[in-house]
């Protein structure tokens, strides 16, 4: 699959079956989020994969949905406070840093055929106090890790190339 394909075939899956995720295929998809790029290359960050079904329903408590509750594994993405690069001026990088990790884990987790969706609009004290998170780690996005249920999903809308880029 072309990185264009996964781009383009990636969506955001909103029904798990509640089937086991291969190891080898958690393997690779932890591997490329492993080799992402961070600024300085602090690699400030830490990645809960949450697969314990008592700690996944405390996790489903901070974003209450039905399709998130079959997902057998949810991974919680979190920044190291204090750990990340800041530009002269004080512009924080931690969550540009957390979105290419996250991004690097969805695609290719969407390559090996399995389905994810990022979430941000979790409560973020209720999750912090699931997952029992330290003060320094802020959670940026989390996603469930699994089969889709069906394949019924919203056609990509996008803005043209046109109309996002100038050419100068
Ligand atoms: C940073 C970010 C946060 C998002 N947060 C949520 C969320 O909290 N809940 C949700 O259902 N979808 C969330 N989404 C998914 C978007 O709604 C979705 O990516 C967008 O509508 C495009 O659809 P697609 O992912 O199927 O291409 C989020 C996406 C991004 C990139």
């Amino acid at each position: 699959m072309s990185f264009c394909e996964t781009a383009k075939g990636r969506y955001s899956c909103r029904g798990y079956k509640n089937t086991e995720v291969r190891h080898d295929d958690l393997e690779y998809i932890l591997e490329c989020a492993r080799i992402a790029p961070s600024a300085c290359n602090l690699q400030p960050w830490k990645i809960y994969v949450v697969r314990d079904e008592k700690l996944r329903g405390a996790v489903c408590g901070a974003y209450p949905r039905d399709w998130l509750k079959d997902a057998p594994m949810i991974a919680v993405f979190c920044g190291l406070r204090g750990e990340n690069w800041m530009r002269a001026g004080g512009t924080d990088y931690l969550m540009c840093d957390i979105a290419i990790i996250a991004d690097h884990f969805i695609n290719a987790a969407h390559e090996r055929g399995l389905g994810t969706c990022w979430i941000a609009a979790f409560d973020e004290s209720r999750l912090a106090s699931a997952l029992n998170l330290p003060e320094n780690e802020k959670p940026y996005i989390m996603t469930p890790l699994g089969y889709a249920a069906g394949t019924a999903h919203e056609i990509k809308k996008r803005k043209s190339i046109g109309d996002i880029c100038c050419f100068i």
